[in-house]
């Protein structure tokens, strides 16, 4: 089994390997003294995996309730933090009690906010399901909820008190969402780690799946442990992020996915950079190849000038500009900040 510990106040382990699943009762007792778990999971995870997770939990003697909520994005609101809570109150959870996170980002955040609200914050474990999830959501303790004015506008850092990986899973997940989720490991390769980037380029990812989510976990650790809440080193994950966030509004959310915004937000960024003497020759060249490999797009129709006009709007605008993430070379990153007319020039 691979182990991580992540070091923020109470430090946690990431566990990662196959057919975990049958074990993760075991594994969450020795976190917790609960009489009570929480199964908080979708409406499709929750038919693949809900009793087999159950069962486990019972083996160790928690009581076992489980939610289920509605698949997808537009499940991610209020209403069903609401039904979450009632869930826990309903059930009579106390706060040694524990919630388990079963699912994607989606049902992460929304069952880690859950856990970080009810009776002022009660423990949870993270289980994530989606490739997304298991390389990057489930780790870092961002928790949260949408608003009807924008993403995540509303959340906690909350950190789980384990997570627990299960590759295995993603035999089940709908390729769109692996490809989707690739984005990411190949964010995290281009942003912190080389190796990781060269491995991408050089084998496939299902056969080294395991050890891609290791090195992206690992980077992501790293990374928290320096800055928790996202006042400097952080902001590095965002690479790709604000201009595929725009990419995603200017859609309405109902076009490009995330991930495919992001690789995307990615090329664009790194080829102004490289323009400008910033980034090292021929990084997006290598960058699309990679990109195309995976199955995402490198390129949109999209008007740059009315993204960057997204952009403004943007929660991560600050009063003097933006903040970009560029590449130095693959595996070395910076923010750089750029005034609103400094942005315009770059980008020209
Ligand atoms: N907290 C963070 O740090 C962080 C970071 C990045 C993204 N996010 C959030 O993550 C969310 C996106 O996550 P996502 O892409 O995992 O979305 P998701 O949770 O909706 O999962 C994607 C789809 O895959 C299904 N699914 C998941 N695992 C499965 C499995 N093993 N088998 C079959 N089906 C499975 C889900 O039911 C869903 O339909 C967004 O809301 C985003 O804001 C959070």
């Amino acid at each position: 089994m691979k182990k991580l510990t992540l070091n923020v106040g109470k430090k946690y382990d990431i566990l990662i390997e196959k057919n975990l699943l049958d074990n993760c009762g075991k594994l969450i007792r020795e976190v917790s003294k609960a009489k009570k778990a929480g199964i908080i999971t979708d409406s499709n995870v929750g038919l693949f995996y809900a009793e087999r997770v159950k069962e486990s939990l019972e083996k160790e003697g928690f009581e076992v309730f489980i939610h289920i909520f509605r698949a997808g994005e537009q499940s991610k609101n209020f209403e069903s933090i609401y039904r979450m809570l009632c869930f826990l109150a309903e059930n009579t959870f106390t706060r040694s009690d524990i919630v388990v996170a079963l699912g994607g980002g989606v049902t992460g955040d929304m069952a880690g906010f859950t856990a970080a609200s009810y009776m002022r914050g009660i423990d949870f474990v993270q289980i994530p399901t989606s490739l997304l999830a298991q390389i990057d959501s489930s780790v870092g303790g961002k928790t949260g909820v949408d608003l009807p004015q924008g993403k995540n506008l509303c959340g906690a850092f909350w950190q789980p008190r384990r997570v627990i990986i299960d590759p295995e899973v993603l035999s089940t997940l709908p390729k769109a969402f692996f490809t989707d989720g690739m984005a990411e490991a190949i964010k995290a390769g281009c942003i912190k780690d080389k190796a990781l980037f060269e491995r991408l380029e050089k084998e496939n990812a299902p056969d080294f799946i395991e050890d891609m989510i290791y090195s992206c976990v690992d980077m992501k650790r790293k990374v928290v442990e320096n800055d928790e809440r996202e006042k400097g080193e952080r902001m590095l994950l965002n690479f790709g992020h604000t201009l595929g966030h725009a990419i995603e509004k200017y859609y309405d959310f109902k076009g490009l996915s995330h991930g495919q915004a992001v690789a995307v937000g990615m090329v664009l960024v790194t080829r102004a950079s490289e323009k400008a003497g910033i980034t090292e020759k021929g990084t997006t060249e290598r960058l699309i190849e990679l990109i195309k490999k995976y199955g995402l797009p490198f390129e949109d129709k999209a008007e740059l000038a009315e993204l960057l006009k997204i952009t403004r709007s943007d929660k991560k605008m600050s009063n003097s500009g933006l903040n970009f993430v560029m590449l130095k070379e693959i595996g070395e990153s910076f923010t750089k900040p750029l005034t609103v007319e400094q942005t315009e020039e770059f980008f020209s």
